[in-house]
Order: structure tokens, then C-alpha cells, then sequence
């Protein structure tokens, strides 16, 4: 259960540890993507000695069009009773915007405290990034993005809709309290990497916002013993095309960080290839781990979807469960399989899931 995450580790009395995983596949490519990755964990989980105790989720856009449901209080409180939740995308054509993004997908991070959410963006041997060509070791990130504040906390209104007085105003809200437990997190994770960490913001501009992050960072970065560097947005898209060795971990604001991320992923192979995990790194509920790419409608079905960005966020699931162990297998069997170069990467979900298994020990067994 959720307060026992930590837990997790002990072995008691010859049990197998156990932790309970809900799959909630959504829509589009979702299904196909989590389907791979949860056999992967399951390969891992029979190599390292523990069990999964997967649920079920229905939700998303499918669901809503049938049910009207986006997120009912007492599926809500079901997840809350797992140690970890594997989301694969949610999104319909047919469902106007904000519906899902904000009544399931906002809603989650919100109430389940989500307040990190960790997108790293690792080049691969194999893997050909969309602009310019790095060396490995120069583009390794973290994108430390804080999930339950900035613009996306929802403050803000329209007034005179409908007239030329229109009025829409988005408010983006940055609590001390907020700011500081997610800059601590992100120091903290530089402490374990390399010891450096950057500040991405815009407080030439935002400065407001800009004085606070700014100046929680400072604190924070001495009290946890490592190297601040500053860059503001602008600068830092360019230098992460251009000279990524300069960041290793970053932390950022809420939509800062959604569109760092998918740079990040466009220069390590694609959003095909990006995982993420949002964490509620006090255990105090189940952390919610996501592939960044959607649910692609357009090749739902078809057998083609990457199953790697579902697999490494997977990866990021089995860590967070104190599964280090069978983490690091994820990551290296996604590194393995794409290690080929791109004339020899599998050609569709099927094919990933044999060459990942195989990876893993599980394939044809
Ligand atoms: C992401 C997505 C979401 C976000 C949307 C779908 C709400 O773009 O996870 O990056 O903006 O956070
Ligand atoms: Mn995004």
C-alpha cells in the first residue's frame, strides 16, 4: 500500500516483496506502449525477486465519450491504495481540450501531490538527436520540472466573454513552500550525479517569480552543498542545442519545464524515446509514471508505436520502488536494443518487445 512504498525493499519470511501497480493503459498508442512495458517489468521482477500486483484503471478519453466519467472520486481513492500507478496516454480527438488534461491528468498531479515531475533526456549509442550530433557524454539531463504550481494551477478567468472586452488572464502561482521542495529535490539529485545544478527561469522578465526561485535556489543549492548556475529560458533551449554538456540537472518552472522537456526528447531520439515520472517524493500517495509522448491517434493500432519512452518510464517506476537493481536493467536493455543503429532498431512494437525481452532473459521462455 501507498505509505509502505518505502517499505518495499524488505523481504519477509521467504515472501517474494510485492508491490501493487496500477496499469491504466488510456488511450491511443497507451495500451499498445504499457502492454511492453509491463511484461518488462514483469521479466525484471522474476529476475530480482520480487511481485508485481498489477490493477486496472479505465479512464481517458475512450472511457469519457462512454461514461462521461473523467476522474470519479472513488477511482481516485482506489489508486491512492497503490504503490505506484503506470499511465500510458490519455487524449481522444473527440474530446475537446482541457477535459482530460486538466479533470484527469492536472487533477492527478494535483491531488495525489505529484510536485516533481522527472524527465530525463539521455543521447543513446544509436540514437541520431535531430540537430547537430553530441557526443554521449555531453547530453546526460534531468529536466527537474515542478508539477503542481506556475501557469498550470488553473488561477485565472475570463470576463466579457463573447465582446471585443474579452478578458483572459492565467496567473502563474509560485508558493515558497512549493518552490523550495522542488528545488531541494533537484539539488539533491545533482548531489547523487555530478553535483551541478541549473536554474532555468526568466527572471529578467518574471521577476516576481523570478526573485523567489532565484533567490530559494541560492539557499537551498549552499544548504545542500552544490554548484548553482543560472540560465534564463531562452539561453538554455539554445544551449541545450548547442553546448548541452553545460547542464546536468535542471530545475525549472511548470510550463518551463514542459517545453525544455520536449526539446530534450527531439534531441535524444524523439518523444518516442522520453520518459517521465511524476513523483510524490514524500510517499505520501502512489507516483504516477507516464511516457512524455501522447496517445498519437493517427497510429493507434497500427502495430508501429515505441514502446522504449513507456519502458524507461517503467525504469523510472522500478527505481522510485527501491527496484535499483531491475531499473538499471530497463534502462540498459532499451540502450542495448537501440545500440544497433537505426537500420537495425526494431520495426514496430512487436519487434521492440522481442529484442527487450530477449534483453531481459524473458524472450521466448
Ligand atoms: C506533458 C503534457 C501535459 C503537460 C499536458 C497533456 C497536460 O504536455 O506531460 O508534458 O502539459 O504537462
Ligand atoms: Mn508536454
Amino acid at each position: 500500500m501507498a505509505g509502505e512504498a518505502s517499505a518495499s525493499g524488505d523481504v519477509t519470511e521467504g515472501k517474494p516483496r510485492t508491490h501493487v501497480i496500477t496499469h491504466l493503459p488510456g488511450d491511443g498508442v497507451g495500451p499498445e506502449v504499457t502492454a511492453v512495458a509491463r511484461a518488462c517489468v514483469d521479466a525484471a521482477a522474476a529476475r530480482h525477486g520480487f511481485a508485481v500486483d498489477w490493477r486496472s484503471c479505465a479512464l481517458g478519453g475512450e472511457h469519457y465519450l462512454k461514461t462521461g466519467e473523467v476522474l470519479p472520486d472513488q477511482v481516485l481513492d482506489e489508486l491512492r491504495k497503490s504503490d505506484a500507478i503506470l499511465l500510458g496516454a490519455v487524449g481522444h480527438p473527440d474530446v475537446p481540450p482541457g477535459v482530460l488534461e486538466r479533470g484527469l491528468l492536472l487533477r492527478l498531479r494535483f491531488e495525489l501531490d505529484l510536485y516533481i515531475n522527472l524527465r530525463p533526456s539521455k543521447l543513446r549509442a544509436g540514437v541520431g538527436g535531430a540537430v547537430g550530433a553530441h557526443r554521449l557524454e555531453d547530453l546526460d539531463l534531468v529536466i527537474v520540472r515542478e508539477n503542481t504550481e506556475g501557469l498550470y494551477a488553473g488561477a485565472g478567468g475570463t470576463v466579457h466573454r463573447g465582446t471585443e472586452f474579452e478578458t483572459a488572464t492565467e496567473e502563474s502561482l509560485n508558493t515558497w513552500a512549493g518552490v523550495r521542495r522542488c528545488i531541494r529535490y533537484a539539488a539533491r539529485l545533482a548531489a547523487r550525479r555530478s553535483g551541478r545544478l541549473t536554474l532555468v527561469h526568466k527572471t529578467n522578465v518574471l521577476t516576481h517569480a523570478g526573485d523567489l526561485w532565484y533567490r530559494l535556489a541560492r539557499t537551498v543549492a549552499a544548504e545542500e552543498g552544490v554548484e548553482l548556475s543560472y540560465a534564463h529560458v531562452d539561453a538554455a533551449c539554445l544551449w541545450m542545442v548547442d553546448d548541452p554538456k553545460r547542464f546536468d540537472v535542471i530545475v525549472t518552472d511548470n510550463l518551463f519545464g514542459d517545453i525544455l522537456s520536449d526539446l530534450g526528447a527531439a534531441l535524444t531520439g524523439g518523444l518516442g524515446l522520453a520518459p517521465s515520472g511524476n513523483l510524490n517524493p514524500d510517499l505520501t500517495g502512489p507516483s504516477v509514471f507516464e511516457p512524455v509522448h501522447g496517445s498519437a491517434p493517427d497510429i493507434a493500432g497500427t502495430g508501429r508505436a515505441n514502446p522504449a519512452g513507456a519502458v524507461l518510464s517503467a525504469g523510472l517506476m522500478l527505481s522510485h520502488l527501491g527496484e535499483d537493481a531491475a531499473a538499471v536493467e530497463l534502462d540498459s536493455a532499451v540502450s542495448a536494443v537501440l545500440a544497433g543503429g537505426p537500420s537495425r532498431q526494431p520495426a514496430g512494437t512487436a519487434e521492440w518487445e522481442k529484442a527487450l525481452l530477449d534483453q531481459l532473459g524473458g524472450g521466448g521462455s
